[in-house]
C-alpha cells in the first residue's frame, strides 16, 4: 500500500456485492487511506451486501437512485456532512439495461425500457456531476472517473442498447469535463474496462464465450475488477492530476489488437 489516497474524501456509487467493481475500488481506496460515503439505488441495498463493506472500510451509507435529482441533493449535502468538507474523489459505477436484461433485441427494442436504461446508465452521470457542480462540493484538483466499454466504439451485437449509453456516458464525461476542468480544476475521466464477471457483466448474452475471447486476444489477458480498482485509485491520487477528458481503455491491450495467435489459432485448418 503506499497511502496514495491519505486525506482524501469522496462518494462510490455502485457496490451491490464483492464482484462489484465499485466494492474493490472501495476496498482500496479505504487501503490507501481514502474515506468516503457508500451509495447505491434503494432497491439495490435490499438485495446487495453493503452494510458489510460499509463496515469493513468505516464508511457511512447514503441511498440514491442516481436518476433522481432529489436524491442526489441529498447524497451530496450528507457526504459533505459526514467528511467534513468538500469532496476528492467520485465513482461513478453504475449500468443497467432492461432491454439487456429482458432479452429483447437492438431491434426490438422496447423505448421506454432503452430510456429507462439511457437515464440510468448515462445521464445519471450527467445528473451526478451537474449537482457537484452546483453545490460546489469538488476540491480543487478533485477527480470524478465513470466505467464504460468499448461497445462504445465498436460493435459488440449483443451488448444492445448499453453500446448507445456508454456513447454517451463518454461523451458526458468530455463535456463536462471541461467545465469541470475550466472552473474549479476537476479532471473527468471514464475508464474503458475489459468484460468482467459481475452481476451487470453477466446479464450480457453470451458472455462467457466473450469474456474468453477477450481474454485470448489480450496480450497482458483481461483486467479483472482488482486491476480496475488499482487504476482508478491512481486516477484519484495526485500523480495523475492533469489527465482529464479521457477515455482510457484498461483492458490487457484488447483494442488495439486486430487478432491474436492464440485466436487465429482455433481458425487453422490442419494441413
Ligand atoms: P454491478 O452490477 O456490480 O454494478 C452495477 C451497479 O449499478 C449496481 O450496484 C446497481 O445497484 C447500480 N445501479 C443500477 N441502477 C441504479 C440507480 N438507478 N441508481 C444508482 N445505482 C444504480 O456490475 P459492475 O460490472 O461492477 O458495473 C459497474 C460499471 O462497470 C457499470 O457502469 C458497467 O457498465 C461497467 N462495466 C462493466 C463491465 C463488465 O463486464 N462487468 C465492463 C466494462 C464496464
Amino acid at each position: 500500500m503506499y497511502n496514495l489516497l491519505k486525506g482524501k474524501k469522496g462518494i462510490i456509487f455502485g457496490a451491490l456485492d464483492s464482484n462489484s467493481i465499485a466494492w474493490k475500488t472501495a476496498e482500496r481506496v479505504h487501503e490507501e487511506g481514502g474515506t468516503f460515503v457508500l451509495t447505491n439505488a434503494p432497491v439495490a441495498m435490499r438485495m446487495g451486501q453493503i452494510n458489510e463493506l460499509a463496515e469493513k472500510t468505516g464508511s457511512q451509507i447514503i441511498p440514491a437512485d442516481a436518476t433522481s435529482e432529489e436524491d442526489l441533493q441529498n447524497l451530496v449535502e450528507k457526504s459533505m456532512e459526514i467528511l467534513g468538507g468538500k469532496i476528492d474523489f467520485v465513482l461513478h459505477s453504475i449500468g443497467m439495461s432492461i432491454n439487456v436484461r429482458k432479452g429483447k433485441h437492438y431491434t426490438d427494442q422496447n423505448y421506454a425500457w432503452t430510456q429507462k436504461g439511457t437515464d440510468v446508465s448515462a445521464m445519471s452521470f450527467h445528473k451526478v456531476m451537474q449537482t457537484l457542480y452546483k453545490a460546489d462540493a469538488m476540491n480543487e484538483w478533485g477527480s470524478i472517473v465513470a466505467l464504460t466499454y468499448m461497445a462504445a466504439q465498436r460493435v459488440f451485437p449483443d451488448y444492445n442498447d448499453m453500446a448507445d449509453n456508454k456513447a454517451y456516458l463518454e461523451s458526458i464525461a468530455r463535456s463536462f469535463g471541461y467545465f469541470f476542468g475550466r472552473d474549479k480544476k476537476v479532471r473527468v475521466n471514464t475508464i474503458s474496462q475489459s468484460p468482467t464477471p459481475t452481476t451487470a457483466g453477466s446479464g450480457v448474452k453470451g458472455f462467457d464465450g466473450f469474456i474468453a475471447y477477450a481474454n485470448k486476444m489480450s496480450p497482458l489477458g483481461n483486467a479483472t475488477a482488482l486491476d480496475c480498482a488499482n487504476y482508478t485509485v491512481s486516477l484519484f491520487s495526485d500523480l495523475t492530476k492533469r489527465v482529464s477528458l479521457q477515455n482510457l481503455f484498461h483492458d490487457g491491450g484488447f483494442s488495439n489488437m486486430g487478432v491474436s495467435d492464440a485466436v487465429m489459432e482455433t481458425f487453422m485448418k490442419e494441413d
